[in-house]
């Protein structure tokens, strides 16, 4: 039986108060804190990387979920595992040998996770699944915060779902209190937002919301 894991992406956090926004969001109820890596090459946006995680790491206790939407993410196992990140997310359309990858990203002492975009059929990822501890299904095109939530992308996660009911499967883009009934339905237990957190009235209200309709 899979549980709720709530991730708000600090993407949409104020950067300048970083460490602050993540014990916010902690405080908050929050599981985890999802952080967004982004190279300018694999999407056409640039965040941060693994020397903020490294600055990060002495203020939070919180769980650092690092989704590298980069290029060739092998580069970045020793970098991230080394500033504290708990779970390493790589995307299957940026490596050429997923397998080796997740070796390395364990024997680095960090979690393993895969995310797949919109356009990529969610089988490419059956044969990695016993050995993932998460997969993430984009439910936007990676590069950017604030975007529609995609419901097409909703058939793969119960396909996935149904053929591995213990996956930690994450959902990441759009999602909000109205589209966060359809993805629980679908199978999804870990829920990114950024832009329906951070500009909600009550950031708080919303991530109980979220976890309630991911438990029931
Ligand atoms: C988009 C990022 C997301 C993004 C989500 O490429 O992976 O994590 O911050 O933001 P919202 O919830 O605003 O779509
Ligand atoms: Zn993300």
């Amino acid at each position: 039986m899979v549980v709720a894991k709530i991730a708000p992406s600090l993407l949409s956090s104020d950067f300048a108060c970083l460490a602050q926004e993540c014990e916010r969001m902690l405080a908050l109820g929050a599981d985890y804190l999802h952080m967004d890596v982004m190279d300018g090459h694999f999407v056409p946006n640039l965040t941060l990387g693994a020397p903020i995680i490294k600055c990060l790491r002495p203020h939070t206790k919180g769980f650092l979920d690092c989704h590298l939407m980069v290029s060739h993410p092998e580069q970045w196992v020793d970098d991230f595992a080394s500033a504290g990140a708990d779970l390493f997310c790589f995307h299957i359309e940026a490596t050429e040998d997923a397998a080796a990858l997740i070796d390395r990203i364990h024997a680095k002492g960090m979690k393993a996770g895969m995310a797949v975009k919109p356009k990529t059929p969610i089988d490419v990822v059956y044969p990695f699944a016993s050995n993932l501890d998460q997969v993430l299904v984009m439910t936007v095109e990676p590069g950017f915060g604030g975007q529609a939530f995609m419901p097409d992308c909703m058939q793969k996660v119960s396909d996935l779902r149904s053929k591995f009911p213990e996956l930690d499967i994450q959902v990441d883009g759009g999602l909000d209190t109205e589209n966060i009934a359809v993805a629980a339905k679908a199978g999804a237990n870990v829920i990114v937002a950024g832009s329906s957190i951070f500009k909600a009235k009550s950031p708080g209200e919303v991530i109980s919301l979220f976890r309630k309709t991911v438990d029931e």
